[in-house]
């Protein structure tokens, strides 16, 4: 494709923004929502495309990893992870959830995959870029990247055990320590039969720091032009998607931590908001959040910490929340913390937490 086809390619993408698509090659714009392990789970799912009353505009979403060993993965473990698969395998939205399987051993791979399937998994991801030293050191996750023939096997295994209609697709990094070798590792995920490849435009030793490589996502685009190539990685706010696209030539995208800091990220990129989720439209979210998850079973000293770690991670990818993450980091109970965020919700700003706090 040359430059000028390339740039009309994105510009039909970008006008037809409004449209959800459920697959990266569907007219409109497909956004889906990375997974985060200790993060995305189902509650957050649940919570993430509920937003404005299941217009989130997300168009899929991904469990967190299931780590597969040496044997298949019993169906409680895949339902625990993705207890969709008990609703046609979307979200209470509607939003198709796929299971994320992590593991370097084809067989055990393919028949957790189809139990997955059978189950009612709406696709399989195959986890080829987790950077975590244990998983890493167990024959896992990015550690693939060096040995590119193994990702084809598995992805092939995997393919085969799962019904046509199921995309089974596959999630990398760049490369181990540098991009070098995108195109081979792109076409190993091509020739083991994947349906699309989601690439976070980093290297493995990099884990999560700067920068961000979206231009090594044009070769892999290049290498394997008919798989559909996914760009993720740093993704923070819509004026991002542009310049990922003309970097990277990507005309679907990935979204993870920019979802914690504005969980409308995937409404306002497609132009039906005008700005970012509120603070204290944010406090409110949280405050849902946490009654989620305690209707799920969580303590509350855990369910505390989850709202603590969304603020930390939003913190990150936005300053005008760093105040409030300050401030609920050092509570020990969810009593002042709801109270806080609830004063939040109704406009309340940091002096005045702060002034209220000192008046006792
Ligand atoms: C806390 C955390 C947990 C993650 N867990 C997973 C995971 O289970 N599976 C996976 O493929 N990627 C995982 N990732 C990587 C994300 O899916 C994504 O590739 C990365 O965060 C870059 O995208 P972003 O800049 O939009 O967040 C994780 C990232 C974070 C920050």
């Amino acid at each position: 494709m040359t430059a000028l086809e390339s740039e009309r390619d994105w510009s039909a993408t970008w006008s037809a923004r409004e449209t959800v698509a459920r697959a990266p090659d569907d007219p409109g714009l497909f956004l889906a929502l990375a997974p985060m392990d200790g993060v995305t789970d189902a509650v957050y799912r649940a919570l993430l495309t509920e937003q404005d009353g299941g217009r989130s505009g997300v168009s899929l979403c991904v469990s967190e990893f299931v780590r597969v060993t040496r044997h298949a993965v019993p169906a409680h473990v895949i339902r625990r992870h993705c207890p969709e698969v008990d609703t046609e395998g979307r979200t209470r939205a509607g939003v198709p959830v796929f299971v994320q399987l992590l593991g370097g051993d084809p067989e055990p791979m393919a028949a957790t995959a189809r139990r997955a399937a059978e189950l009612g998994a709406y696709g399989v991801d195959l986890n080829f870029g987790c950077p975590a030293k244990t998983v890493n050191s167990h024959d896992g996750g990015a550690k693939l990247l060096k040995e590119p023939h193994r990702i084809e096997r598995i992805t092939r295994a995997v393919r085969d055990a799962v019904p046509h209609a199921r995309p089974v697709t596959v999630k990398i990094r760049i490369g181990w320590d540098s991009g070098e070798t995108i195109e081979e590792i792109a076409r190993a995920a091509e020739a083991g039969g994947a349906t699309w490849l989601t690439v976070h435009a980093r290297t493995r030793t990099q884990l999560y720091k700067p920068p961000v490589h979206w231009h090594v996502l044009a070769r892999a685009r290049a290498a394997v032009r008919a798989l559909p190539v996914i760009a993720n990685g740093d993704l923070f706010a819509p004026k991002d998607l542009p310049r990922c696209a003309a970097s990277s030539r990507c005309r679907a995208f990935m979204i993870g931590r920019g979802a914690m800091g504005d969980p409308g990220l995937f409404a306002h990129a497609r132009g039906w908001k005008t700005h970012a989720t509120p603070i204290p439209e944010l406090a409110a979210i949280l405050r849902d959040y946490y009654a989620r998850m305690r209707g799920g079973g969580l303590n509350e000293k855990r369910a505390l910490c989850r709202v603590k770690q969304w603020l930390r991670m939003a913190a990150a990818t936005r300053d005008d929340i760093v105040w409030l993450f300050n401030h609920i980091k050092v509570m020990r109970d969810w009593v002042p913390a709801d109270l806080a965020l609830a004063r939040v919700e109704l406009g309340a700003t940091a002096e005045e937490l702060l002034a209220l706090d000192r008046a006792g």
